[in-house]
């Protein structure tokens, strides 16, 4: 695996590639877990040659957020990669992505699908996201690029924007990873105790109860929502959202949906846990 830190060398390894290579990208913040390595077991599967990038990327954290203590294991990551047949790592530095003023720069906002949601309560959070991703997708030009579906309003939000912007690339969706406990993977797992563990997988639990309701005729979608609240705050766990949505628009669901998504954003402690689930009536 190449490992190289300016688009000026990632550009020159990939030149031979292009036009006739394919080339798959997994973008990712690092702390690699295996949900990260299912985006790259894809790609080696369907890329000639992968790339997956590893930028801690400032723009989509809040003032307030964790970008200081975000998990950074870059000697493990590089590991994993290893092992994984990545073929290229792609770890650029802030003033390679940015120039050396953040707030200078131009960003993209992607109306609609990013302004609910994690998009309501991480204000700016999707414009760092899309701002980053089209840096990424413009520097290394993949034929695929990967996400994980557990941050399912972010799929949505990237796919819009590679619509939108007619980006010549195909975003394909990874299904979630899970621990035993149904528990999400994610990198904010590694912020919670032993306890607060066993209470995270209350998250996934309640999704899977509230999928069951749905499949109810003539449900309440707002009376499910209520009690699924309900049973989460109970656990100890702060709802942000639960929001039963159409699965392409997120806008509140309606009784003609055939395709639903539950997505949920909670807290424990200061730790915030987003997971959804996918219904089909
Ligand atoms: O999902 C993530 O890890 C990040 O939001 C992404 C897509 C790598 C952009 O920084």
């Amino acid at each position: 695996m190449e490992i190289v830190n300016s688009k000026a060398k990632l550009q020159a390894l990939l030149s031979g590639a292009k036009g006739n290579k394919s080339i798959g990208l997994t973008p990712t913040m690092g702390n690699l877990h295996s949900g990260h390595l299912k985006l790259v077991d894809a790609a080696v599967k369907e890329c000639d040659i992968v790339v997956c990038s590893i930028f801690v990327n400032p723009t989509q954290f809040g003032p307030d957020e964790d970008l200081a203590n975000y998990p950074r294991t870059l000697e493990a990551d590089k590991e994993k990669l290893y092992s994984a047949d990545c073929d290229i790592l792609f770890l650029p530095t802030i003033a390679e992505m940015y120039g050396d003023n953040l707030n200078s720069e131009t960003t993209i906002h992607v109306p609609g699908v990013s302004a609910n949601y994690c998009g309501k309560s991480r204000p700016g959070h999707f414009d760092g996201v899309a701002t980053i991703v089209c840096k990424l997708l413009n520097i290394v030009q993949p034929t695929i690029s990967y996400f994980g579906l557990k941050d399912y309003q972010q799929f949505l939000v990237i796919n819009k924007l590679v619509d939108d912007l007619r980006l010549p690339v195909k975003v394909v969706g990874i299904e979630t990873e899970r621990e035993p406990s149904g528990l999400a993977k994610s990198s904010r797992n590694n912020y919670l105790d032993s306890n607060q563990l066993d209470l995270a997988a209350g998250l996934y639990a309640t999704l899977q109860w509230a999928a069951g309701q749905l499949q109810i005729p003539l449900c309440n979608f707002i009376a499910i929502e209520k009690s699924a609240t309900n049973r989460l705050n109970q656990l100890g766990l702060t709802v942000d959202y639960f929001s039963i949505c159409h699965s392409n628009s997120l806008l509140p669901a309606s009784q003609k949906d055939c395709e639903l998504t539950i997505l949920a954003a909670v807290f424990l402690g200061k730790t915030r846990l987003i997971d959804n689930i996918h219904v089909r009536l």
